[in-house]
């Protein structure tokens, strides 16, 4: 975060050849995606909707083909070999995810179908529980609906509140005024970590440190974040942490609920089935240990698989490298974007990853995508699944180009000769 903010500084935009970035080989990484390798609508892809998900390296498509090749049986207990292997893959995958974020342990990652399944988990484990009439829940005003609408429905059956944190014009937390809201009767903090709509970084540790003040946990949605720079859960010293597998170049329908262990040990079972439960009878049921507690069912074996196999790969480049490429390539849009007559940036916070959002010419941000498309430049548009803070914001909507660490300066210059191209129809 604040290393990307130094190495961003770091970087002059308008030279392709910066001391930052020239140790990084694009070319091989992009090497490594075969969907990039293709046209659309007569054009070479330029793929610019990575906050929507990423594009998946050889080696995530060749570790769930190799599971279901070779190794595909169901987890735990199994009296055979390819249930012995599975299980090893399913749990060293657990290890890896509990690696990538400093998990003090492993039973603290729990899978989850993703980031909304996460707080869903939370909100209704947790939230039943801890919360009662009278308590209050803040969320950021930029959060994603999976952030807000979770909260409403917990809420709503135990007389709770749901209260948005105010934000800047710029599109930043306003601390101060969260400072203000901070009261006993504030039970959980649930904020991004990055806002899929404007990039924004928030300062999740300081947010922390005031919500503990007042006896409140703090949940933070990585979703944004997880891909862009490496994620300590200790160092953030957060109560949970969710995030996609999808949003950091693993497959869909994978994600990671990791919970401080004295929580998650304290909280009911979500949903009920096999693997979640010690032993059942009509008499009474008693519950696993953690992880298991969280997992009813048969989990998504190759989606772990796939996921841990996308954090090696991760993991294996050099991510100050990354982090510095991704920096330039959000300086050189942003220095590109003033010369760009009737573009309007929306969110200019101090501290953005991944996320160039920005209106043109009052167009309808859809026809802008569609125009776009035609020219084989993928982006996102509409209110990204955010409608309080469009609503904050007073628009309906922007068109979001998110970059990875795939992208070149190149995406950059073919994005904006396409709206050039674009405001001709407008
Ligand atoms: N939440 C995803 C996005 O921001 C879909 O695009």
């Amino acid at each position: 975060m604040s290393e990307n903010a130094e190495l961003s500084a770091e970087v002059n935009p308008c030279d392709a050849n910066s001391a930052v970035t020239r140790g990084f080989d694009v070319a091989r990484v992009r090497a490594d995606f075969p969907i990039l390798a293709q046209q659309v609508n007569g054009n070479p892809l330029v793929y610019l909707d990575n906050a929507a998900t990423t594009q998946k390296p050889n080696a995530v498509i060749d570790a769930i083909s190799n599971y279901y090749r070779f190794d595909n049986s169901n987890v735990h207990r199994g009296a055979h070999a390819l249930s012995d292997r599975a299980t090893e893959k399913f749990e060293g995958a657990r290890d890896t995810l509990a690696r990538f974020i400093n998990s003090p342990r492993r039973e603290q990652i729990i899978w989850t179908r993703g980031t909304t399944e996460a707080i869903n988990l939370v909100a209704f484990s947790w939230g039943r529980v801890n919360l009662k009439s009278g308590d209050t829940i803040l969320v950021s005003s930029l959060e994603h609906h999976s952030n807000i609408v979770p909260w409403q429905m917990v809420a709503a059956e135990v007389g709770a509140k749901v209260v948005p944190i105010p934000i800047s014009t710029q599109g930043e937390i306003d601390m101060v005024a969260l400072a203000n809201m901070l009261d006993e009767s504030v039970k959980i903090v649930s904020v991004g970590h990055v806002s899929n709509a404007l990039g924004t970084v928030n300062p999740v540790a300081d947010i922390v440190r005031l919500a503990h003040g007042v006896g409140a946990k703090v949940l933070v949605d990585g979703a944004q974040a997880i891909a862009h720079f490496e994620v300590d859960v200790q160092s953030l010293d957060c109560d949970f942490y969710v995030f996609s597998g999808h949003k950091v170049f693993g497959p869909t329908g994978i994600g990671v609920l990791w919970g401080r262990e004295s929580l998650l040990n304290e909280m009911p079972p979500w949903q009920g089935g096999g693997e979640m439960i010690e032993t059942v009878s009509f008499s009474g049921t008693t519950y696993n240990v953690l992880p298991y507690k969280f997992e009813a069912g048969t989990p998504d074996i190759a989606g772990a698989i796939g996921l841990a196999a996308a954090v090696d790969y991760l993991t294996g480049l050099d991510r100050v490298a990354l982090a510095a490429h991704e920096a330039d390539l959000l300086s050189y849009a942003y220095a590109s974007a003033k010369n760009c007559a009737g573009l309007t940036r929306v969110g200019e916070a101090a501290n953005i990853a991944g996320v160039f959002s920005f209106l043109l010419n009052g167009a309808h941000p859809s026809d802008v995508g569609t125009l776009l498309d035609h020219q084989g430049v993928a982006v996102r548009t509409g209110h990204h699944c955010a409608q309080p803070l469009m609503a904050n914001l007073g628009i309906s909507g922007t068109v979001r180009a998110s970059f990875s660490i795939y992208n070149t300066r190149e995406d950059v210059d073919r994005l904006f000769a396409a709206l050039e191209k674009v405001k001709q129809f407008l």
